[in-house]
């Protein structure tokens, strides 16, 4: 989406999943940080403002299933004459003020990543528009550059996508998580990729399987959505007797809760460096 638009400055959020920097590098725009927010891990209004212009491109993200402050930052994007596109990668579901997120900007995109409230497993997603130029720059870019994966290549998704969900079980995962990670010192997978190479799964549409485990997903979406909201209010209650050494965003601010992100207060910086590798 980013390679159709011709403004040349993208503001992300400065606490982002690293496919996004990723993304903004690869269509070789300009990266432009802004400040998150006190109390959560969207963009802070006030760290942005001034800040845009009609050479920029505002990425609206919604963290984790939490609203962004979608009117302020609309507003500030309109008169500046930026474009809005909205990374509700996480936030499938979530509305702000009884609208989907998603469906505020010139676009939005939505993750079908195993960690997603919707997976498909593996890599996927979705695009929306609002705008037609942009959707027809769009369309055109995804059928030059994506191809339908060929059947070593599907049979290969499925056997990975099947691992994923085994590693999944309880007692698998700590080994899992062992040995790609912590025998290495590191927390989690977020070192940046070598070369502008792009890997397989920026260049194969959506397998059948895959489209079937998320039509699957889609048709019992209440469900699962009921099912967040639960876990949800599981770990709120039993987590309820730390509230000096965990920071918690009130619920009230989303009907839809998609993690469970904690923050700490003292936490050491020399952890943080490890988990970043
Ligand atoms: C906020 C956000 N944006 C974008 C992405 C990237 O999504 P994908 O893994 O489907 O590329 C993620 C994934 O973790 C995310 O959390």
């Amino acid at each position: 989406m980013l390679s159709c638009l011709k403004e040349q400055k993208v503001f992300i959020p400065a606490y982002t999943c690293k496919a996004v920097v990723e993304a903004v590098k690869l269509a070789g725009k300009s990266l432009e940080f802004v400040e998150i927010e006190d109390d959560g891990f969207n963009v802070d209004c006030e760290d942005l403002r001034g800040r845009l212009d009609s050479d920029s491109v505002l990425l609206i993200t919604h963290q984790f299933g939490f609203c962004a402050k979608v009117d302020q930052l609309m507003e500030m994007a309109f008169e500046a004459g930026a474009v809005v596109l909205e990374d509700a990668a996480a936030s499938f579901g979530s509305k702000f003020q009884a609208r989907l997120t998603g469906t505020f900007g010139q676009a939005g995109f939505f993750s079908f990543d195993s960690t997603k409230r919707l997976n498909a497993p593996l890599k996927g997603g979705f695009l929306i528009f609002n705008d037609e130029d942009l959707y027809n720059k769009a369309k055109s870019y995804i059928e030059e550059n994506l191809s339908e994966a060929p059947f070593l290549k599907k049979l290969y998704f499925f056997f990975l996508g099947l691992c994923l969900c085994i590693i999944n079980y309880k007692i698998l995962y700590p080994i899992f998580h062992w040995f790609k990670f912590k025998r290495k010192n590191h927390f989690t997978d977020e070192s940046f990729p070598s070369s502008n190479e792009l890997n397989h799964f920026y260049k194969y549409k959506l397998t059948e399987f895959q489209a079937n485990i998320i039509i699957k997903q889609l048709d019992n979406i209440d469900l699962i959505l009921k099912r967040n909201k639960q876990i949800w209010d599981s770990y709120s209650l039993g987590l309820k007797n730390l509230h000096n050494i965990i920071r918690l965003r009130p619920l009230g601010l989303t009907k839809c809760p998609f993690a469970f992100p904690l923050g700490f207060r003292a936490i050491s910086f020399c952890f943080i460096r490890n988990a970043l590798g």
